[in-house]
């Protein structure tokens, strides 16, 4: 079976990015890491993607007059670049219903939290001020509701009497790249969606 091409989409830091690049060079991994996409020129993650010899793209939503005038261009770039799958990986834009349905059973993403509890923004801040003991991420389809959709995998772990937002984050974090890299293989390894 060839290898799926894959589109990874991010704004920032992208370190999930990385943790799928990564586990992308395996021989075996059935996935390609075929190009990463970002909405923000500086974002760190487009400079390590580059050095790992991986075709980047920029596209400003600034510039559009609306979301979909934005997601139209970058549905152009996922075209011409013959992607297969979208990852999500920290990309900061609300996606329309519109792209999502170009993407249906093709587009997953990653969230710091274990879904379907703590949606949004700030989940490690929010779990340690609920006194909440577990704590964790997930890997899901997109779907057009925010962090919602089928969940492929997710990762618990412990919240400590001590955790801050910081150490908290950075353990979830270590989850994530953990399990990424294995969601991604089985969706790339499946025929569903293609
Ligand atoms: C990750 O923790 C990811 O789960 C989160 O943004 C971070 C991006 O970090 N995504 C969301 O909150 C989406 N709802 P990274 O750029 O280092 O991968």
């Amino acid at each position: 079976m060839s290898k799926k091409r894959v589109a990874i989409l991010i704004s920032g830091r992208g370190s999930n990015m990385g943790a799928l690049i990564k586990a992308a060079k395996g021989f075996d991994y059935p996935a390609d890491i075929a190009l990463v996409l970002s909405n923000k020129a500086e974002a760190i993650g487009l400079r390590t993607a580059k050095s790992a010899g991986i075709s980047t793209a920029f596209v400003d939503h600034k510039i559009y007059a609306g979301r979909e005038d934005f997601e139209r261009s970058m549905q152009r770039v996922l075209e011409i670049n013959r992607i297969d799958i979208v990852c999500l990986a920290g990309f900061m834009r609300l996606l329309s219903p519109w792209f999502v349905a170009q993407w249906h059973n093709r587009m997953i993403n990653i969230h710091p939290a274990l879904l379907p509890d703590y949606k949004g923004l700030d989940t490690h801040a929010r779990v340690l001020k609920d006194g909440a003991k577990i704590h964790g991420c997930t890997v899901h389809f997109v779907v057009p509701e925010m962090d919602a959709g089928p969940i492929i995998l997710q990762s618990s772990i412990p919240v400590h009497e001590y955790d801050t937002e910081a150490t908290l984050g950075a353990r979830v974090l270590e989850q994530e790249h953990i399990i990424y890299p294995k969601a991604l293989a089985m969706v790339a390894a499946s025929n569903a969606g293609f």
